[in-house]
């Protein structure tokens, strides 16, 4: 009896007869071999039907078989060097399970409109699947990496409130009566529990309502938020290169054919190794300022080309671009020892795309914190519990934010962050 298995553990049946249930993803056919290209969740393979060596009717049935039909094939497991996958099947014998209908997504050039109105179907196509298949190995590193060093998931409320990351891109809705709000990060639930665990992230869905319609923005998209209690801005940087490259090697040993599918380029990925450089907000305006970026001041928060061009000074690594000036940014950052105006932050921009990490060190100060509260004029009474957390053992701590589809579109190399994520929520977008 010839065994089921799944295209990807084709490498361990070499010579062997196996099944492969599956979908056609496309076929050509001479008038005397018939060559169908099989998907089943774990790849894409070639299988192949010679005339002589099957009956005229079984060889003439093949035209029957439409694009995205279900079916069964029972073939041969042979080497293929020029296959992505390393295999081709000899196809013995076939059955039809469901024939597709008129499937819509055809050979020819599709608009992106197109495509990701059906995206329901398009997922099942190469470039989506490699895509979400390199996602998924993307958070199973992440968590790796957090889980083996001793961190404890923890979940955030998705329903919050109150704002941590301003108040102009809140989604507002109606919590029985009174106004709540989709949560735009985990950030202070994972503050209470960094000290109440040490080491703690949380990995959920944020949402933004930015009227961006860049290639790096989502309205609904996946963080990655770790927090610890006594590490220092400097700690926070450490943690971030090794989780980066770390992530980055993960893809590399264990998603070579997904990366071939993409055509991805491997040098570009190698080089993404720790230590990262690391500039100053007020160099970083200076260095603008020398090549030619003349209407950017001191104070002014970086637009994409500023944050593209600064991504691509450093030799193929991500940049960290620390100590912004505490008025562009979030209420509760620390501020700098060296120069008061600014705060122990960074962002960290990899090259040719700009931000996919923001963090910082915590105030960890009950004054400082109740001042600056006051500044930012954030209405009072909703962060009382946020603050009591200076007030019972107050601690440095650190943490940041890792932007889920922005790692997974530097990494992948896809052009627009909406194919970054199964189901992209956008200003334009909420199909299907
Ligand atoms: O810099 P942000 O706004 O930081 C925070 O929310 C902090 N509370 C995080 C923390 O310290 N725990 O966002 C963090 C990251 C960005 O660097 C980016 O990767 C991603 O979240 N991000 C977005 N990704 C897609 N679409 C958007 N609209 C995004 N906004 C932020």
């Amino acid at each position: 009896m010839a065994e089921y298995i799944k295209i990807r553990q084709m490498k361990d049946f070499i010579g062997k007869e196996v099944v492969i249930k599956g979908w056609l993803a496309g076929k050509r056919s001479s008038g005397k071999i018939a060559f169908l290209q099989l998907r089943d969740g774990s790849g894409f393979i070639q299988a192949v039907l010679e005339k002589s060596s099957t009956s005229e009717e079984k060889f003439l049935k093949v035209k029957e078989i439409t694009q995205e039909s279900s079916i069964e094939v029972t073939g041969i497991v042979k080497e293929e060097e020029k296959a992505p996958m390393g295999f081709e099947l000899t196809i013995l014998d076939f059955k039809i399970m469901s024939l597709s209908l008129d499937y819509p997504i055809t050979n020819k050039e599709h608009g992106t409109d197109f495509l990701m109105d059906e995206r329901h179907l398009w997922i099942r196509h190469r470039r989506p699947f490699a895509t979400l298949k390199i996602r998924s190995r993307i958070t199973k590193a992440a968590r790796d990496f957090f889980d083996n060093r001793g961190f404890t998931l923890i979940e955030s409320p998705i329903i919050t409130p109150s704002s941590c990351e301003g108040t102009s891109n809140l989604f507002k809705i109606d919590y029985f009566g009174n106004e709540a709000y989709l949560s735009q990060t985990g950030q202070l639930y994972a503050e209470a529990a960094a000290m109440a665990f040490g080491l703690v992230y949380t990995f959920g869905p944020t949402f933004r309502a930015e009227k961006s319609k860049t290639r790096r923005h989502l309205n609904e998209f996946w963080m990655l938020e770790p927090e610890m209690a006594f590490f220092t801005h400097e700690d926070n940087l450490v943690l971030q290169e090794e989780l980066i490259e770390y992530i980055v090697t993960e893809v590399l040993n264990n998603c070579t054919y997904e990366l071939k599918l993409l055509n991805r380029d491997l040098e570009e990925l190698k080089k993404i190794k720790a230590p990262f450089p690391r500039l100053r907000y007020s160099e970083a305006i200076e260095l603008l300022k020398e090549k030619g970026f003349e209407d950017i001041q001191w104070g002014d928060d970086f637009g994409a080309p500023h944050e593209i061009f600064l991504s691509e000074q450093f030799e193929g690594k991500p940049v960290f671009i620390t100590h912004y000036p505490k008025a562009i940014k979030a209420f509760y950052m620390e501020i700098d020892d060296v120069d008061p105006r600014c705060v122990k932050c960074a962002d960290l921009l990899y090259p040719g795309f700009g931000e996919i990490i923001g963090g910082s060190e915590r105030i960890n100060n009950l004054e400082v914190l109740e001042e600056r509260i006051k500044e930012e004029k954030l209405p009072e009474g909703i962060y009382d519990w946020y603050v009591d957390l200076r007030k019972y053992g107050t601690v440095p701590h650190s943490g940041f934010g890792l932007g889920i589809e922005r790692l997974v579109s530097v990494i992948t190399g896809i052009e627009h962050i909406r194919e970054a994520i199964t189901f992209p929520r956008t200003l334009t977008r909420m199909k299907p």
